[in-house]
């Protein structure tokens, strides 16, 4: 019972739609009739500046950190160390189904990605600095943060099932829920990209900084 208490309580902390607070409450504006649509880190430095993309972006993680984080909240004498680790993976996901589906906003949120990053920091630190390299690395090299996300996704499920060679079936089940998730929620990034028209990070020159 108090699971099921604490999943719904992490889907409510997920659901919080950071970009969509901050674009109507100090801009006058829904963030999702503008740029990508999307409410999401990205579209809000897309269309409100690094500063407030910052910011939700830095929220979107933290509402997946403490989604996590209320597997503490389980006494530790009542399950196994196996049983809590796969109820991180629980509460997490259904942060990121809040940031994607959010009660609070019509049920139009953002693609996850950034909530998937706090969930992953809380559970594996490790695969989640190496997905944030290669997201890098392809930002660099692409300039679509979309891409990015979609082969750092991708990375992520490439790391645990192949690499860490995991052997928990409900972890594998995760890593390749991450991947097609971030893949299903990019769909129409994906249709951009192909067609040519996906949007680029601009490239700052020095004195525009
Ligand atoms: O995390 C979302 C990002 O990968 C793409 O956002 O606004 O370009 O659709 P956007």
């Amino acid at each position: 019972m108090k699971e099921a208490l604490l999943i719904v309580i992490a889907y409510l902390i997920g659901s919080i739609p950071t970009a969509v607070w901050v674009s109507k409450a100090f801009f006058g504006i829904d963030i999702r009739d503008y740029g990508s649509g999307n409410a999401g880190a990205t579209n809000t430095f897309r269309v409100l500046g690094s500063r407030w993309g910052t910011f939700v972006m830095i929220i979107d993680m933290l509402k997946g950190v403490a989604a996590t984080s209320l597997y503490i909240l389980l006494p530790y004498y009542t399950h196994s160390e196996l049983e809590r680790t796969n109820f991180m993976v629980g509460l997490g996901l259904a942060a990121v189904v809040g940031h994607i589906f959010p009660i609070w906003a019509d049920f139009r949120g953002g693609k996850g990605v950034a909530t998937l990053f706090g969930m992953i920091l809380a559970i594996q630190p490790l695969v989640a600095v190496l997905c944030v390299g290669i997201f890098l690395v392809v930002l660099y090299l692409t300039r679509f943060v979309s891409l990015s996300s979609i082969l750092a996704s991708i990375a992520f499920a490439v790391f645990i099932l192949v690499i860490f060679n995991e052997k928990e079936p409900l972890y594998r089940a995760f890593a390749i829920a991450v991947a097609l998730l971030v893949v299903l929620t990019h769909q129409k990034n994906i249709t951009r990209l192909l067609r040519g028209s996906e949007s680029k990070v601009p490239i700052l020159k020095y004195r525009d900084r």
